[in-house]
């Protein structure tokens, strides 16, 4: 034994030598580099300082605000939207049979359908089936149809995840194909973007080909510059343009005219759109459409009608909400089924919870007219869908009345990206601190209101401009009162650099 307690093994190294004192066995030099270089804004030091104030606010120690106000995440749950009862008496149906006759019939007969399906009826054992569980997918496949106007979709095409997020890493995995020799794929991802998109592209082996959005243009995609973006990349072999519609973190719906648009350039360069239609609930002006590419390329007839298509959507996000459920679902419309079948392969080795299936489930099998839920459902889902509209006009609205603020009208999704007049000597303070211009205003408009932003750099965005990504999702109130902090705060920082 040893003075530091650790027993010598025969090949020199202490036992118990990764205790406390003791050297590490596995280090950050033993961490795939492509990890370490994963940064998720959202989440990553402006969750950490958040969570900093938040518990020093908790202690008791005096800041310049009594509270945070958090607008950093799309989580609406969490920001205090009421759960819709139609789902948590689904939910509580199917965790807690026994009890079931104390809700409608219609969430009994739906909660019986779910369960009949899972092995020994119920929601505690695995879901067997690699894609899913088949009665889900079989509904899914009808909601698709009924949103389409009678497009057939398919329930084989149709794969469950654990929210979409899981369902867009699994579709870069199966795209790597470098280790066998190949070109990197490349992937075209709009700029600004949902970070899922760029912070593991490298760690899986794709190349990525960022477009811009139009600022000018609502957000829009522009055709010239798809076609500037992937002009002259023989560093990879572009495969795929991803389009986030409604967007995140822009807020712009697409209008038909420009998806027409984008599925002409696509066929015209062989690519396949993977289409991220989580948000296609969430449309806060009345004069805009969510118009699914499913049903835009069906339209459009041959050849467009036979293209690759892959879409997703999510219990996430809507007026569902229920983003802890960990639910979604990828459309895979036109694929070759032994790309279908490798999914499928990939899937058998992991194992879905039965909550994001039952989440998706309700998602696709809404209380209908005459249902004993239909009447209290409506009335929850109208008061959400009016009060995000409230919100969306009002975000949009207060954040133009702040001189130096511009933003495009946040028509869908649960975003604004303002874009930010900065002076130069604040962009100058910011760079003697080694942070972008927008990281620096975000975290002293934390430090000093309390409010909780994402910088624009967090998504990227066209070099020399400055955004910000605030969610609508605060109650009406708290948001109001979150628009005011941040007008105060812009107009003061706007005297002090000038
Ligand atoms: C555009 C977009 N796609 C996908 C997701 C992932 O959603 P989830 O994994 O919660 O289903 C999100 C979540 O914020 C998103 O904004």
């Amino acid at each position: 034994m040893q003075a530091n307690g650790f027993a010598k093994l025969a090949n020199g190294h202490d036992v118990g030598c990764n205790g406390a004192g003791g050297k590490k066995l596995l280090t950050l030099d033993d961490v795939n580099p492509s990890v370490r270089a994963i940064a998720y804004a959202i989440r990553g030091p402006i969750n950490d300082r958040a969570n900093q104030l938040d518990s020093d606010l908790r202690n008791g120690k005096k800041l310049p605000f009594d509270k945070l106000i958090r607008c950093n995440v799309g989580d609406a749950p969490a920001m205090g939207q009421k759960p819709m009862t139609f789902y948590r008496q689904l939910l509580a149906c199917c965790a807690y049979p026994d009890a079931s006759t104390q809700y409608p019939a219609d969430v009994q007969a739906l909660s019986k359908r779910f369960l009949d399906a899972c092995h020994g009826r119920t929601i505690g054992s695995y879901i067997s089936n690699p894609q899913g569980l088949e009665v889900v997918r079989q509904d899914i496949a009808k909601f698709i149809q009924e949103r389409d106007g009678g497009i057939p979709a398919y329930a084989n095409e149709i794969f469950l995840f654990t929210g979409a997020g899981d369902g867009i890493v699994c579709i870069l995995n199966i795209l790597n194909t470098t280790s066998a020799g190949k070109k990197p794929i490349g992937l075209m991802v709009p700029i600004p973007t949902f970070a899922y998109y760029t912070s593991c592209i490298d760690e899986i082996g794709l190349k990525e080909i960022p477009y811009y959005l139009d600022e000018e243009n609502s957000w829009q995609l522009n055709v010239d510059e798809l076609n500037r973006a992937i002009n002259n990349r023989d560093d990879c072999d572009p495969k795929i343009l991803v389009v986030i519609n409604p967007g995140n973190p822009t807020g712009q719906v697409l209008t038909k005219d420009n998806i027409q648009q984008i599925i002409r350039f696509a066929a015209e360069k062989n690519l396949i759109i993977m289409a991220d239609e989580v948000y296609q609930d969430n449309i806060h002006d009345s004069s805009q459409k969510f118009h699914s590419f499913k049903k835009t390329i069906a339209d459009m007839g041959h050849p467009y009608c036979d293209m690759e298509l892959i879409s997703l959507h999510s219990a996430s996000k809507g007026l569902m909400n229920e983003c802890g459920a960990r639910g979604g679902y990828v459309e895979f419309h036109n694929f070759d089924q032994e790309v279908l079948d490798q999914l499928r392969k990939l899937l058998s080795i992991r194992s879905s919870p039965s909550t994001g299936q039952l989440a998706t489930f309700a998602m696709v099998n809404l209380p209908k007219p005459g249902d004993p839920s239909y009447d209290l459902f409506i009335k929850e889902r109208e008061s959400t869908r009016s009060s995000l509209v409230q919100r969306a006009r009002m975000t949009t609205e207060l954040l133009n009345n702040i001189p130096g603020m511009h933003c495009n009208a946040v028509q869908g999704a649960m975003y604004a990206f303002p874009r930010l007049d900065l002076p130069e000597k604040f962009i100058q303070e910011a760079k003697t601190k080694g942070r972008a211009a927008d990281l620096h205003y975000v975290m002293q408009l934390m430090d000093s209101k309390g409010v909780v932003i994402v910088p624009g750099s967090g998504f990227r965005q066209q070099p020399g401009t400055y955004h910000f990504r605030t969610t609508i999702l605060p109650p009406v109130d708290l948001l109001h009162e979150m628009l005011e902090k941040l007008a105060d705060f812009h107009t003061n920082l706007m005297k002090k650099y000038a």
